[in-house]
């Protein structure tokens, strides 16, 4: 079973727990044994093991009261020892099972950050980050939580249970069947319970990640809700993956509260009947009084062993579960993955790079239209490519194929001659200073966010870097400067500011090519033309590829990619395309007078 393999990763400590708990078994075995001394030989026979002795004494008129109380004393230490010892044997096992657990939990948690980091955004999407947050929390937990359980009590309960059917062997056959009925009741019960709840067990996980889900995108789009008054919307979208949650456990908790009470009946019942046949024994001088005391004792043993076997076969499953949704993750292979022996490029050099496309066509998923279909060009080394077209017409798509956040799914990329494929991730992205369309920063400060694209940078670099990104003026005008905090995904900033310090971060790190999202979008026109002066100067030698939905931001560009409908409908400079390229005539009228045209495309 799943969770009996991570136990399997820590044998010594199993090994460990198992010898403390035999221990323990032993001691609390020999309770029973103890109890029955005193009652057959400490009170029937005044503390005289032997009935000759006990004859002999009473014909001599020896007082039994010391030789009784010494008896006494020494068979109830003996059992205060014992006692003692299983409590101490307790806590020793109970400390090494939540170490181990505490240990598998831990693995578990550092494997799949380690996976889902490697991820790429379509193995994210697959599963989806709500569902992979539970995993990492809600299901690690369940299994970490199971596995010190089973090291507990599930190696305890048959230990216990054998010892108390060894112990009533030896003690006491005759009675025998009435705990073979007992424990076959136990088992009935249990076999109940499993048939109805393990299946809304097994379903649990997917509720949570559903609650998960519904919560997390609220939050996320709170403003949005408010905006349009979908409050109540919401709620009840929350209200009905809750309520079907609360259904559930509900269910499997009800049938869980009605397992104790039915389990304390077949115990009690098992009593009665113990007393009940063992007082005809004990009438005949067949058994002794004692020996029915341990007798019920070992019988209560047995059962609690069978319960609790029984309560852990039912937790079994659902940790089971986790473990599969866990090793899901843990199988699953990045879809983008280095090679074996990967090409090297220098992400120090300082030329620009060459990026080529050569026939790529791309979809995001297997049955989906195509992003991008037979996309071919080029973006020498040194020169600045920019890439305009309609929303939707796959510009990002071709900057996500640049990073390598994605694979062709058709044709190829290559940077420098060298297929992406063939490269490792990490050398390869060095060489890119990436602005993604959504800007996202860390919490932190503004330094610490620069820093992130290059942590070397100094505070020279730095200012030089937010200076060109014209984020400068803002900086230092907030309170702290460089060291202003930074919110959560740099939410107390405002877009076009997010942004600026986004690129500013791709700035600092003077990297080979710099790969601008359409974030020029996001700034006013006059900040976008400040950039754009500033940038030649400082990206001097870099490869420039620069997505743009305005005409005025890629006019003077080396060379213009036309994408529309993830096809290229035309390449050349903004001259070029004005005399050949309709769609990039219409996008370009629809923008800026004739005039605006002419004097930029003589520039
Ligand atoms: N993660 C994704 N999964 C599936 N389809 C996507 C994904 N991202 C983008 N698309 C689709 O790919 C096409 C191109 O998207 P994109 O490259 O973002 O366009 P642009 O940047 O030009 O606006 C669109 O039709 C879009 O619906
Ligand atoms: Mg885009």
């Amino acid at each position: 079973m799943g969770v009996i393999r991570f136990l399997g990763q820590h044998k010594g400590a199993v090994a460990l727990v198992m010898l403390l708990l035999l221990l323990k078994a032993g001691c609390e075995l020999a309770i029973p044994v103890l109890t029955s001394q005193i009652v057959d030989v400490g009170i029937a026979q005044s503390g005289v093991e032997d009935l000759d002795v006990l004859a002999g004494y009473k014909a001599a008129g020896v007082d039994l009261f010391p030789i009784q109380m010494a008896y006494l004393l020494r068979i109830g230490g003996l059992m205060l020892l014992a006692a003692a010892g299983s409590m101490v044997l307790d806590v020793a096992a109970g400390f090494v099972s939540a170490r181990t657990g505490a240990k598998i939990g831990r693995d578990l948690r550092r494997r799949l950050f380690a996976r889902v980091v490697a991820f790429s955004d379509a193995e994210i999407n697959q599963f989806s980050a709500a569902s992979l947050i539970t995993r990492g929390t809600n299901d690690v937990t369940l299994i970490q939580n199971v596995c010190t359980m089973v090291m507990r009590m599930v190696l305890y309960a048959p230990i216990l249970a054998i010892g108390g059917v060894v112990m009533v062997m030896v003690t006491n056959p005759q009675l025998g069947w009435i705990v073979v009925l007992a424990v076959a009741m136990v088992f009935a019960v249990i076999a109940v319970l499993f048939r109805f709840t393990l299946p809304r067990f097994k379903i649990m996980q997917t509720l949570i990640d559903r609650v998960n889900l519904v919560a997390r995108e609220m939050l996320n789009g709170l403003s949005v809700v408010r905006a349009f008054n979908r409050e109540g919307f919401e709620e009840n979208r929350f209200d009905a993956a809750s309520r079907k949650l609360r259904d559930t456990q509900l269910f499997t908790n009800r049938a869980m509260a009605f397992m104790m009470p039915t389990m304390m009946l077949v115990m009690n019942l098992t009593s009665v009947a113990i007393v009940w046949f063992g007082a005809q024994g004990v009438a005949a001088g067949t058994m002794q009084t004692g020996d029915l005391i341990a007798f019920i004792t070992y019988a209560m043993v047995i059962i609690m062993g069978c319960l609790i076997m029984g309560m852990v076969s039912i937790m079994l499953p659902r940790a089971d579960v986790a473990a599969q949704r866990l090793s899901e993750v843990l199988a699953t292979e990045p879809t983008v993955r280095d090679p074996e022996a990967p090409t090297r490029v220098r992400s120090d050099a300082a030329a620009g790079v060459r990026i080529t496309f050569d026939d790529v066509s791309f979809r995001y998923t297997d049955d989906g239209d195509p992003a991008l279909s037979h996309v071919s060009f080029t973006a020498e080394p040194g020169t600045t490519l920019a890439i305009v077209g309609p929303t939707g017409s796959g510009k990002s798509t071709i900057v996500k194929l640049i990073e390598r956040f994605y694979d062709p799914t058709e044709g190829s990329v290559t940077l420098d001659g060298a297929d992406l494929r063939a490269l490792s991730q990490a050398d390869l992205r060095a060489c890119f200073g990436y602005v993604p369309q959504k800007a996202f920063l860390f919490e932190g400060t503004v330094e610490s966010n620069i820093a992130y694209g290059d942590e070397s940078a100094d505070e020279a670099a730095i200012r030089g870097a937010l200076e060109v990104a014209c984020a400068l003026d803002f900086v230092e005008a907030r309170e702290g400067g460089l060291s202003a905090p930074i919110a959560q995904g740099g939410d107390n900033v405002s877009g076009g500011q997010r942004q600026r310090l986004s690129m500013a971060r791709a700035l600092v790190r003077r990297p080979r090519a710099y790969l601008f999202d359409d974030c020029f979008s996001a700034l006013d026109y006059a900040t976008d033309a400040r950039v754009r002066a500033a940038l030649p100067a400082w990206a001097a030698g870099s490869t420039v590829i620069l997505v743009a939905q305005r005409i005025s931001t890629v006019l003077a560009a080396d060379r213009i990619v036309v994408l529309d409908e993830g096809r290229v409908a035309g390449v050349g400079t903004h001259a070029e395309l004005m005399e050949s390229c309709p769609e990039y005539r219409e996008i370009a009228l629809s923008q800026l007078s004739e005039e605006e045209l002419a004097e930029g495309g003589a520039r």
